[in-house]
């Protein structure tokens, strides 16, 4: 069976001092062995600070979004490049909050993902449909038309990405999926990814969308839940270990 991957998004949160205070909680109350795999996806001034304080940790480092280019004239971008130059080992890629108030298009995350594989970073891939999508029961085709968009981009590549299915609705709202809603999309997005690769199995899909430290198990628990894409509870140390023994 694959490990399970838990993911903290910070967000455009943290300082220097807290980011420390951060680390150093998490640190000392993992226990001995951890089952699943952790990253912290930091903003990306903070990157070689978390970079060296994740030094020894078992912890990989992840970024929250990077630039559709490979280099040049394109002021304020990071490039994949750049982002591997400190260690990111995954970088998220069309989150909602980047789709809706910075205008990324479905096109514009596929070209990311794609940069990010040719990088060696594993594009965490996230799809999710509003509240709006979900009465108008526009759910499936909303998440299945976002993935379809970097399965024909990234082809034969496709096994070597994450999804992270983060229903927008659900984002910081304290209203969370239910362990039978998730399932039932992640299988919906398991199904897309098997017809257009053999290695489907290998790709992670999390769940993102106010997990907590109560709610996480069941989540977890579902058959297409690989893990979790974690925002507001990455920030508390207990909140993110308690997930992260939840996913061992
Ligand atoms: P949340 O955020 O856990 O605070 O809902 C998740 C995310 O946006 O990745």
């Amino acid at each position: 069976m694959k490990k399970k991957l838990i993911a903290g998004n910070w967000k455009m949160n943290g300082c220097l001092s807290a980011n420390e205070a951060l680390i150093h909680a998490l640190r000392s109350g993992l226990p001995a062995t951890v089952a699943c795999q952790v990253t912290l996806c930091v903003p990306s001034v903070y990157l070689a600070q978390v970079q060296s304080l994740l030094t020894g940790s078992g912890f990989e480092l992840g970024a929250q979004d990077m630039s559709a280019y490979e280099g040049g004239a394109h002021t304020g971008e990071v490039s994949a490049a750049m982002l591997r130059d400190y260690g990111v080992r995954y970088c998220l890629v069309g989150h909602s909050e980047r789709r809706q108030h910075h205008g990324e298009t479905d096109a514009m995350v596929a070209l990311k993902a794609q940069r990010a594989l040719a990088c060696g970073i594993t594009p965490i891939v996230c799809v999710g449909e509003t509240l709006a999508e979900r009465e108008a029961g526009a759910t499936e085709a909303v998440v299945k038309r976002q993935l379809a968009a970097v399965i024909h981009v990234n082809g034969h590549c496709i096994s070597e990405i994450v999804v992270a299915y983060e229903p927008v609705w659900a984002i910081g709202t304290g209203k969370t999926a239910s362990a039978a809603q998730a399932q039932g999309v992640h299988a919906l997005l398991r199904a897309q990814l098997k017809a257009a690769s053999s290695q489907a199995d290998r790709v992670a899909i999390l769940y993102g969308g106010s997990m907590n430290a109560a709610n996480a198990a069941e989540l977890l628990a579902q058959p297409d839940v690989d893990g979790g894409l974690i925002g507001g509870a990455s920030l508390k140390a207990p909140d993110f270990l308690s997930i992260i023994a939840a996913a061992g």
